[in-house]
């Protein structure tokens, strides 16, 4: 089996000013473990992306934008492209977010063509499923993350889908406090990695596999303990540079 190095990603969503963003580096980066595991990844505002790619520089983190437009270039007003975020040096990029599905209209159409966008200029699509509380109540979990996860990659070559990092991210879990169980994350990651191996088996043991939703120093050791578990993709309790760096090591 191939070894899956952690991977832990703080989602910043629309918070932090480039001030902000040097007083929470300042306080971070020093608290990085000095080991290859887990990666660490910083996924800021587009304003505050130069600022964290200039102070990580000499660390071992690594930053990512929160979304990303499918065309090169092109009359897209307030939109920002992959050769946009290349250029700066930006490692990586959330597409797919609930909040970006549930808000601004993202579709399982435009993922399946920013994704393989994403791998082309040399991004890590973090790329994030999930379902509602109502698909959960009513037994559509696997049925949503079936669809989600066969369309969204779908334009994704074989040998490249393990360069993808799928983040498993309950909706009803997101900001809400209401974590869920490490079986329940073990089970939607177990199924989502099936998914990857119906279309390659060596990408699906070497792809990482994140959860998201309600993350905190308190409850990651235990998730990330679950045999598919990867990493974990962090939201409120990433804005605390202090609970950062605690779940970080809870991954180490
Ligand atoms: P949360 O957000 O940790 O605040 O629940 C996770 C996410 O939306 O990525």
């Amino acid at each position: 089996m191939p070894d899956r190095t952690a991977y832990l990603a703080a989602n910043w969503k629309m918070h932090k000013t480039t001030e902000e963003t040097e007083g929470f580096l300042a306080e971070f980066l020093p608290r990085v473990p000095d080991s290859p595991s887990p990666e660490i990844v910083i996924c800021a505002p587009f304003t505050s992306l130069n600022t964290a790619i200039e102070l990580c520089v000499q660390s071992r983190v690594r930053v990512a934008a929160q979304n990303m437009h499918e065309a090169d270039e092109g009359a897209f007003t307030g939109e920002i492209s992959a050769p946009m975020l290349q250029d700066l040096g930006v490692h990586a990029v959330i597409l797919g977010h609930s909040e970006r599905r549930q808000y601004f209209n993202e579709t399982d159409e435009a993922l399946a063509r920013k994704v393989p966008v994403a791998l082309g200029a040399g991004l890590e699509p973090i790329l994030c499923v999930g379902e509602n509380e109502g698909q959960r109540d009513g037994d559509e979990t696997e049925a949503v993350l079936t669809r989600q996860v066969e369309a969204d990659l779908a334009e994704v070559p074989d040998a490249r889908l393990s360069e993808v990092v799928i983040a498993y991210e309950p909706i009803w879990a997101i900001g809400t406090g209401r974590t869920a169980t490490p079986d329940q994350a073990q089970e939607a990651l177990a199924l989502i990695r099936s998914l990857v191996a119906r279309r390659s088996e060596e990408a699906a043991a070497a792809v990482r596999i994140l959860y998201g939703g309600s993350v905190k120093p308190d409850n990651a050791a235990e998730l990330l303990s679950e045999a598919d578990v990867d990493g974990a993709l962090v939201g409120g309790a990433s804005l605390d540079p202090g609970d950062f760096a605690a779940i970080v090591e809870a991954a180490g």
